[in-house]
């Protein structure tokens, strides 16, 4: 292919492979699967977060989020949307960036540059579910203080 013409539509980006893992065959299953269950988790969530509580998107406060990042089942909830979601969204930049970048040292980067934007936002989210704690930092003044002294 010259820098000029396209490739054909089905033409593997690299060399094709016979042996090994197919990662390109995993990542387009894992597109499928995952977008089934991401369906089920954003909607669980904006449902939990923003209809169900009494008096809707009004309900939703500091308070709110701590006592459900007090509880195990929504720390998990979280946590898998948050993984799942952003490798679904960073495989997806991915294809993106392979079907539109040309130069190849770009397009590297750019893979790069997603990749590390995933890893860092992952460790990071799954860091603040797991050692959320309201009463950081907390003092005398603050509404927090006597359920915090109590706890
Ligand atoms: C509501 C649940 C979701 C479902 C059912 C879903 C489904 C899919 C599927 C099946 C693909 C593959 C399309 C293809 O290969 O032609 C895809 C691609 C993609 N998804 Fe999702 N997705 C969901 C949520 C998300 C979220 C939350 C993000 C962002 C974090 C995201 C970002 C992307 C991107 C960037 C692509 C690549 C688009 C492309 O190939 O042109 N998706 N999605």
């Amino acid at each position: 292919m010259t820098a000029d013409s396209l490739a054909a539509p089905r033409a593997p980006h690299s060399a094709p492979r016979n042996k090994g893992v197919n990662l390109e065959k995993w990542g387009w299953l894992y597109m499928r699967a995952s977008g089934v269950v991401l369906v089920v988790l954003i909607f669980g969530h904006l449902l939990t977060n923003l209809v169900l509580p009494e008096g809707g998107v009004h309900a939703l406060n500091f308070a709110f989020v701590a006592g459900k990042f007090a509880t195990p089942f929504w720390q998990w909830w979280d946590v898998l949307m948050l993984w799942l979601a952003f490798l679904h969204g960073g495989n997806g930049m991915r294809t993106i960036i392979n079907d539109y970048v040309r130069g190849e040292g770009v397009r590297k980067t750019l893979v790069w540059v997603v990749w590390i934007a995933v890893a860092v936002m992952i460790v990071l989210g799954t860091l603040v579910v797991f050692t959320f704690d309201p009463c950081l930092g907390v003092t005398e003044d603050s509404t927090l203080w006597t359920a915090c002294q109590a706890a």
